[in-house]
């Protein structure tokens, strides 16, 4: 039976091609980002609208009509997140620090406390959180960033004894480089420097991690799967990266 599965940040990269990676297995999609614009056309049968994580009133729109649209929720994936900046400690201002914070922590928590109960009380549902190695290795110029994703290990740890006996699974998927957005995001549009992260490396595509995700959520009722840490074979930390010179 399609399951009804929830993406935020579907409008790029990893989201995106979750929904794809859904789409092809006939579940049933609701899909949101601020540029909406971009989610039309991922999935004929998908329920797309605006969402800001970090808007508790956008939250609440988003998932009332998620749940007019498909029922009760199957799946939510936290997705929706971003690195701003490389601001070491004593350097920064607050504002990416606010951002980061407010989008990967907070945001995901106002989704996640209203789609929570439901499962609970119906005994089923699948909460994945997409952290990051940055939640478990820091670098300098990341605290922030890696912070905010080491929050989400304690979140998830937290959620799954909370949930405990009621069928209810919590799942971390962790990835390394990944090529998307995300750099260009990072460096405020700078495309030059965003491209120098992926240089003479092969990077994780979104389709990697998409299928993580999938296989994650495709494992039987019985099976939840903790945390998924996923890396290209050429990062085998945040520090250690294999370039090839061209
Ligand atoms: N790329 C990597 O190397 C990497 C590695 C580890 C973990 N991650 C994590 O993977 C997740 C997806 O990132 P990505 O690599 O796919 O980057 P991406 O291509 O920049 O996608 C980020 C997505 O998050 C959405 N988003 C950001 N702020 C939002 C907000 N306030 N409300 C709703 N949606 C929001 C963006 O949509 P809009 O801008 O349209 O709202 C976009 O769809 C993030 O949590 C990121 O931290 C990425």
């Amino acid at each position: 039976m399609s399951r009804h599965v929830v993406i935020t940040g579907a409008s790029s990269g990893i989201g995106r091609a979750s929904a794809q990676a859904f789409h092809r297995l006939g579940d049933r999609l609701s899909l949101g980002a601020r540029r909406h614009e971009r989610l039309a056309g991922i999935a004929d049968n998908a329920f797309c609208s605006a969402l800001d994580v970090t808007e508790p009133a956008s939250v609440t729109q988003f998932l009332e009509g998620a749940l007019a649209a498909h029922g009760p929720i199957d799946v939510l994936i936290n997705n929706a997140g971003l690195a701003r900046g490389t601001e070491k400690i004593a350097e920064g201002t607050g504002a990416a620090w606010r951002e980061m914070i407010e989008t990967n922590v907070l945001g995901l928590l106002e989704i996640t406390r209203r789609a929570l109960p439901a499962m609970i009380e119906r005994k089923q549902g699948h909460v994945i959180v997409i952290g990051s190695i940055a939640g478990h290795i820091a670098y300098p110029g990341g605290g922030v960033y890696c912070g905010s994703k080491r929050a989400l290990q304690s979140i998830c740890q937290a959620m799954r004894i909370e949930t405990l006996g009621t069928g209810v699974r919590v799942t971390s998927v962790d990835p390394g480089m990944v090529e998307t957005e995300f750099s260009v995001v990072r460096f405020s549009g700078d495309e030059d420097r965003a491209a120098k992260v992926y240089d003479g490396v092969r990077p994780l595509t979104a389709d990697d991690v998409a299928e993580c995700i999938v296989f994650a959520a495709t494992r039987p009722p019985h099976v939840n799967l903790d945390d998924i840490l996923i890396m290209p074979t050429d990062q085998a930390t945040p520090f250690h990266v294999h370039r090839e010179s061209s």
